[in-house]
């Protein structure tokens, strides 16, 4: 069997974040699982120019991102619940996908995609959850049936080093990581 591709995007500048720890574990899950993975945190998606899609030219960091996105088997999604919604940095990043409409692949035609949110409260993890769902619907890619969402302000699911130690969350992101990687899509 071929070796899987799975593309991580998502985080706040916040050090620490816990957004991007999430997406972050979801791919470590996938990576013993046997896939490949790349990660654009916060660090990347800062470097992602403001889209406009009147402006065809494309800086470095956008080529990168998109022929990751492009090359990619599947994608987990994360994102901080902001106002009840996904974040600017997030939705500038999904903006660009944009750029696959006229692909063979069309934008995320056949992929699955994991989504991770953090809020400091369940009616925001909901919500933007829900969001999310829908912008990788008119993606025209496959949300897993495991979502993944922590409160921040009930769950400290991390160590000092990042490391996940919440035993329930786990067991959500190898769930997860588990429809990522066996997706089939004919
Ligand atoms: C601009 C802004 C808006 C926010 N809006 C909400 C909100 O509507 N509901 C909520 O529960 N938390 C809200 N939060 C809190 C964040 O969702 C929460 O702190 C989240 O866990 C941040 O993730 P991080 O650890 O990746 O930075 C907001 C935070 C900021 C900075």
């Amino acid at each position: 069997m071929t070796e899987k591709f799975i593309v991580g995007i998502g985080g706040t500048t916040r050090g620490g974040s816990s957004t991007e720890l999430l997406v972050r574990a979801v791919l470590d899950a996938c990576a013993r699982q046997g896939a490949k993975v790349e990660m654009f945190g916060a660090k990347e998606l800062v470097a992602l120019p403001f889209y406009a899609p009147e402006n065809e030219e494309r800086s470095d960091a956008q080529r990168h991102f998109i022929d990751s996105v492009r090359r990619a088997d599947g994608l987990v999604i994360g994102s901080p619940g902001y106002h009840a919604g996904i974040s600017a940095l997030v939705k500038n990043a999904i903006d660009l996908m944009q750029d696959t409409m006229t692909d063979k692949r069309v934008y995320l035609d056949g992929c699955p995609v994991g989504l991770v949110v953090s809020a400091a409260g369940w009616q925001a993890t909901g919500t933007t959850l829900s969001s999310l769902r829908d912008i990788v619907c008119s993606l025209r890619g496959w949300p897993t049936p495991v979502g993944v969402t922590m409160n921040s302000l009930q769950q400290k699911p991390f160590d000092a080093d990042g490391k996940l130690i919440d035993d329930a969350l786990s067991t959500m992101i190898e769930s997860q990581a588990k429809q990522l990687m066996g997706f089939g899509y004919a």
